[in-house]
């Protein structure tokens, strides 16, 4: 009689067990792992707003703050506390121009300075270097008369002479996040110049236009205007369908002087991450922006996810993809969540 059943034609076969002995426990888990989780490689997001006497929570980010000048102070103590020493510092003017110089980076300037005098090197600052908070259209730079797109050389020159200021408070590094050409050339001449050679560059370097950019865009009210020409940041920031001009964007700012590239928005582009890891020296950080952390907190907020480990699991896959660096809006939780694993 022919074996009708798979049960019967399997017949004695044996099933050795090959690859789960390394999954057995949490301590050969430990030894076979191949990628670590390290709190101090964590960047967070800084939010302070001029036009503010409270520090508001965001909207769209919940447990993100918009700070004061005064609370930002004592919410990098709290950070502090909670083992971050490496922040990215966004300003937010309460005035806008057409044509933003000089006087408009005072703020920027005074919360630099601020944090700095209050902590020292006891922190690590990076502070975001872009003219979307200072634009009356929200665009990333200075726009042609007829509005129909963003003048590189102008922009390039006007973000050089915010680099320096920002230099002059006391920051410590510039990370350029408006994807202008030739701005890395530009901010590391302009800082050799002025003896700010000890000043380093962050590079948005493969930096994508994104639909997840939106909270952020509410908190700093940059949002790129509808009533211009120039409509969305397609002109300026990366088509994720173009894997090529990602990697020379980065390999252009490296030779330019950048110090640490960035690929942003994370999960979308972890592919850019892993082959630029296997072209570049140069440390590597990815980041989870607000659309894609609000995610998580939405998810957490239904009850549909936990929170600490949706966020553990992503900042893994960021460390397998070859990063770095992680900023992450929810970094002043890494090293209580990274110690509890
Ligand atoms: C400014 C800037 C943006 C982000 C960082 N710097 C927004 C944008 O390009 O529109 C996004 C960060 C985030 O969404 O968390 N150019």
């Amino acid at each position: 009689m022919a074996n009708t059943s798979s049960q019967h034609a399997l017949g004695d076969a044996h099933y050795p067990a090959t690859h789960r002995r390394l999954r057995a426990n949490a301590h050969i888990r430990e030894l076979a792992a191949s990628v670590t989780l390290d709190y101090r490689d964590f960047i967070q997001p800084l939010f302070v707003d001029e036009s503010l006497s409270e520090r508001k929570e965001s909207s769209g980010m919940p447990g993100i703050f918009s700070e004061t000048l005064e609370s930002v102070i004592a919410s990098v103590g709290n950070d502090i506390a909670a083992g971050v020493r490496k922040f990215l510092l966004f300003p937010v003017p309460s005035g806008k121009s057409h044509h933003p110089h000089g006087a408009d980076f005072d703020f920027a300037a005074l919360v630099v300075a601020a944090v700095k005098r209050r902590f020292g090197a006891d922190v690590w600052l990076a502070c975001d270097l872009c003219l979307c908070s200072y634009t009356e259209h929200g665009h990333c730079g200075i726009l042609s008369a007829d509005g129909a797109r963003l003048l590189n050389n102008e922009t390039v020159y006007t973000l050089a002479e915010y680099a320096l200021r920002l230099a002059e408070a006391g920051a410590d590094c510039i990370a350029p996040s408006d994807m202008s050409d030739g701005r890395i050339h530009a901010i590391r001449t302009v800082l050799d110049a002025n003896n700010f050679d000890h000043v380093a560059v962050m590079s948005y370097a493969s930096k994508f236009a994104s639909a997840f950019y939106g909270p952020f865009r509410d908190v700093c009210k940059s949002a790129p205007s509808a009533t211009v020409q120039l409509q969305g940041r397609t002109t300026y920031q990366l088509s994720p369908f173009n894997l090529s001009d990602a990697l020379a964007s980065a390999e252009r700012d490296i030779t330019d002087g950048a110090d640490i590239i960035m690929v942003k928005p994370a999960v979308p582009y972890l592919d850019i991450v892993t082959r630029l890891s296997e072209r570049i020296l140069a440390p590597l950080a990815v980041y989870h922006v607000s659309g894609e952390y609000a995610a998580i907190e939405l998810l957490a907020r239904e009850g549909l996810i936990e929170r600490r480990a949706g966020h553990l699991e992503l900042w893994t896959s960021f460390k397998r993809a070859g990063a770095s660096i992680v900023i992450s809006y929810a970094a002043r939780e890494a090293r209580g969540w990274i110690q509890s694993l």
